[in-house]
C-alpha cells in the first residue's frame, strides 16, 4: 500500500486535532457561548433528552439524528436459519436483527420478542439490565437510585423511565460537556483487565465511550435478603475481562466460573452467548494496534460554514469512504469497497461451515439423548458443542469483526469448525452404540422449520407482544409524558418496523 506519506499526514493532524481537544471543546459558535467554556445543559444529574442538547449543540443534534436514517431492518434468523437451532432454548432463537441506528435503540428493545410482553412492573421474563445499553436514561437513573437498585428487578419495572434512545448524555458529561464513562461496569472490567483507569487519555476515549456498550458481557448474579428480610436478586452488566480479550481468555474465565447463559433445549450443552465484543476484537486488529480510535471511522470530521465540528452520524463507514479510509490512505473508493466485499466473503465461507456444523451437533446430540446415551457419554461431546459455538459466535457476534481484526475472526471460524467436527465424530460413535447407524439431521434450512426445531411458538409470542404493545406500552408511554421524561415529538416520523408484524 502506497500509504506511508499519508499516514504520517494523518497522524500529525490527529495529534494536532487531540491538543486542540485538550481545551474544551473546538469548533462553532453555538458550541462557544460563555467565554470558550461549555454550556451547561444541566448542573446536576444527566440529561437525557436529546433535544434539550440541541439547543446548545444544533450541529451534533443534526447529525446525531441522522443515525436515523439506518433504519433497514435484517431478519437475521431468515437470513440465516441454522440461528434458531442454534440457539434453541435462548430468547435470540425468536427473533434476531442486525443492529440498526442508535436513534432506534429503544425501539427494537421494546419491539423484539426477545423482551417478551410483561403485563406489569414485575413480570419478566428479563431482568433490568437488558435496559444498559439503550439509553441515557440509564446513567441518569444509576445516578438517581443507585447502581444496585437499578440492576433489581424486571425489566418491565422502567418501561416508564427507560425512553431516549442512545444520545448525548450516554458519551458526554451534562455539565461539562466533556466526554464521560457513564456506565461503572466499564471501569471496573477495565480495571479487572488490568488497565489503569487512572490513566486514561483523551484518545483511549474516542474508543472508551463506545466500549461502554460495544462490548462482551454478562449478567451476575448476586442474591441477598435485604433489611425487611425480602429475598433480592441484583443482575449486574459485568465484562468477563480478567484474563484478556481474546475468545479462549474471556471462554476460560467464563468456564472457571462454571457460568452459562442457558441449557441447550435440544443437545442440553451449557451454552454461552456472546454478546458484541467490538471493542476487543478491534483493539488487536492493525488499526487498533496502531492507535485508531472508534471515532476516527465512525464519527469523522466534518466542515460546514462555521468550522470544523464532529459527524455524529455513527454508522458504517461505508458510506462514507471520501471522509474515513481515504483521509488516511490512497486508494480509490472503489478499491476499499470491493476490497472489504473479499473480506465479508470469507468470513461468511467460514461462518457458514462452522453454523452447519454445530446445528448438526446439536441435533445428533438430541437424538443421542434420545435413543439413550448417558451423561457420561456425552460429557466431553457437550464441552465441545459449548466452545465451539462460542467461538463461532465471538468471532461474528461483532458485524464489523470481518474488518476490525479479520485475521482472529477467521483464525476463531476455523477452531469453532474444528470443534464441532469433534463433536459430531464422537457423537457417531455414541450413536452407533444405541444402534442408530447414518443418521440424518432434520432440514433446517428456513427460519421456519428452524423454529420449529427449537419448539418455538411464534404464533403465541407474537399475539402477546402486540397485546403488549397495545396495552402496557401505551401506558409506559404516557407516564413518561407526564412526567417530562419524554417529548413525543422526539419519535415523530419514525416507522414501527418488526420483523414479525404481518
Ligand atoms: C456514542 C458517543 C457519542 C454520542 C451519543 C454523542 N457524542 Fe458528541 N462526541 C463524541 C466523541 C467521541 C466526540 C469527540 C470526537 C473527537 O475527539 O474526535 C464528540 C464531540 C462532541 C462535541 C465537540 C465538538 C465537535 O463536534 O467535535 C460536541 C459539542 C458534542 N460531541 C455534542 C454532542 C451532542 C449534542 C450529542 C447528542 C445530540 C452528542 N454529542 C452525542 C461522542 C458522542
Ligand atoms: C449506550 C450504548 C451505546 C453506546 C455508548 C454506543 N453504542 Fe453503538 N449501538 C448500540 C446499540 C444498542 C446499537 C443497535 C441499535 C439498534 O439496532 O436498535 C448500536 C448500533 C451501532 C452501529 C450500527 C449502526 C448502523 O447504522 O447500522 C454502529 C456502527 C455503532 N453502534 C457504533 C458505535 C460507536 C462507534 C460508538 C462510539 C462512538 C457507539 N456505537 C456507542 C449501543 C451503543
Ligand atoms: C479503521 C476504521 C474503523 C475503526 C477505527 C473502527 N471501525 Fe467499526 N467498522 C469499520 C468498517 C469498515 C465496518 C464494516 C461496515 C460494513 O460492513 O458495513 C465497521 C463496522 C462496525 C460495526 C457494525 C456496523 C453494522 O451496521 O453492522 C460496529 C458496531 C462497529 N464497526 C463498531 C466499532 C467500534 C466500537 C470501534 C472501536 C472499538 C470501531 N468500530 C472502530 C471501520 C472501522
Ligand atoms: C486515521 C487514519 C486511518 C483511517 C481513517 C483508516 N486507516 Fe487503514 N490504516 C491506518 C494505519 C496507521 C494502518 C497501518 C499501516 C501499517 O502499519 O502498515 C492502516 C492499515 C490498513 C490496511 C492494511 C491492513 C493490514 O491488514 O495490513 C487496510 C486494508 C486499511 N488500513 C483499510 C482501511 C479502510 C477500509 C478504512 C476505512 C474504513 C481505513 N483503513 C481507515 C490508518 C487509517
Amino acid at each position: 500500500m502506497k500509504t506511508s506519506k499519508k499516514l504520517l499526514r494523518c497522524t500529525l493532524a490527529t495529534i494536532a486535532l487531540l491538543t486542540l481537544l485538550s481545551s474544551p471543546f473546538p469548533a462553532g459558535a453555538a458550541e462557544q457561548k460563555g467565554e470558550g467554556k461549555n454550556p451547561v445543559v444541566k448542573e446536576n444529574g444527566v440529561e437525557a433528552k436529546n433535544e434539550e442538547w440541541a439547543k446548545y449543540y444544533p450541529r451534533e443534534y443534526a447529525t446525531w439524528k441522522e443515525t436515523s436514517k439506518s433504519d433497514n431492518l435484517v431478519d437475521m434468523l431468515k437470513k440465516k436459519p441454522q440461528l434458531p437451532v442454534l440457539w434453541a432454548g435462548y430468547p435470540f432463537a425468536k427473533d434476531y436483527n442486525a443492529p440498526r441506528g442508535h436513534f432506534y435503540a429503544i425501539q427494537d428493545n421494546v419491539n423484539t420478542l426477545r423482551t417478551g410482553a410483561p403485563v406489569s412492573p414485575i413480570t419478566g421474563p428479563l431482568p433490568t439490565a437488558c435496559w444498559s445499553c439503550k439509553s441515557p436514561d440509564v446513567p441518569r437513573l444509576t445516578q438517581e437510585i443507585g447502581e444496585k437498585e437499578f440492576f433489581t428487578g424486571k425489566w418491565a419495572k422502567y418501561g416508564s423511565e427507560v425512553v431516549n434512545p442512545i444520545g448525548c448524555g450516554d458519551c458526554h458529561d451534562s455539565k461539562t460537556g466533556e466526554l464521560a464513562l457513564t456506565r461503572d461496569f466499564l471501569k471496573r472490567g477495565l480495571t479487572a483487565s488490568g488497565f489503569d483507569v487512572a490513566k486514561i487519555t483523551k484518545n483511549d476515549m474516542r474508543s472508551l465511550v463506545c466500549a461502554q456498550c460495544h462490548s462482551e458481557y454478562y449478567f451476575k448474579k448476586t442474591e441477598e435478603t435485604d433489611a425487611q428480610g425480602e429475598k433480592k436478586v441484583t443482575m449486574t452488566v459485568a465484562f468477563p475481562w480478567n484474563n484478556g480479550f481474546k475468545g479462549e481468555d474471556v471462554e476460560a474465565y467464563y468456564d472457571s466460573l462454571n457460568f452459562s447463559d442457558w441449557t441447550h433445549a435440544i443437545s442440553k450443552a451449557p451454552m454461552l452467548k456472546a454478546q458484541h465484543p467490538d471493542y476487543e476484537l478491534f483493539v488487536g486488529g492493525i488499526h487498533g494496534r496502531r492507535g485508531l480510535a472508534c471515532t476516527d471511522c465512525h464519527m469523522p470530521s466534518k466542515k460546514d460554514a462555521d468550522g470544523t465540528f464532529t459527524d455524529h452520524r455513527i454508522a458504517s463507514p461505508l458510506g462514507n469512504i471520501a471522509n474515513t479510509c481515504v483521509t488516511c490512505h490512497d486508494q480509490t473508493e472503489k478499491e476499499f469497497k470491493d476490497y472489504l466485499a473479499i473480506k465479508l466473503q470469507r468470513k461468511d465461507e467460514l461462518m457458514d461451515l462452522a453454523m452447519n456444523g454445530l446445528a448438526k451437533a446439536h441435533l445428533e446430540a438430541g437424538k443421542a439423548w434420545e435413543v439413550g446415551a448417558t451423561a457420561e457419554e456425552m460429557k466431553d461431546i457437550l464441552q465441545d458443542i459449548r466452545h465451539g459455538q462460542w467461538r463461532w459466535d465471538y468471532a461474528i457476534a461483532s458485524h464489523g469483526s470481518y474488518f476490525h481484526n479479520p485475521e482472529e475472526v477467521l483464525r476463531l471460524l476455523a477452531q469453532a469448525n474444528d470443534k464441532a467436527q469433534q463433536a459430531r465424530v464422537k457423537l457417531a460413535e455414541v450413536l452407533a452404540k444405541h444402534g442408530v447407524i447414518g443418521y440424518q439431521v432434520p432440514d433446517f434450512s428456513t427460519k421456519e422449520k428452524s423454529q420449529v426445531l427449537a419448539g418455538i411458538n411464534m404464533e403465541k409470542e407474537v399475539a402477546e407482544k402486540q397485546a403488549f404493545k397495545a396495552a402496557l406500552l401505551q401506558e409506559w408511554n404516557k407516564e413518561a409524558v407526564a412526567k417530562g421524561r419524554l417529548n413525543m415529538e422526539s419519535r415523530k416520523g419514525m416507522s414501527d418496523r418488526t420483523s414479525y408484524a404481518k
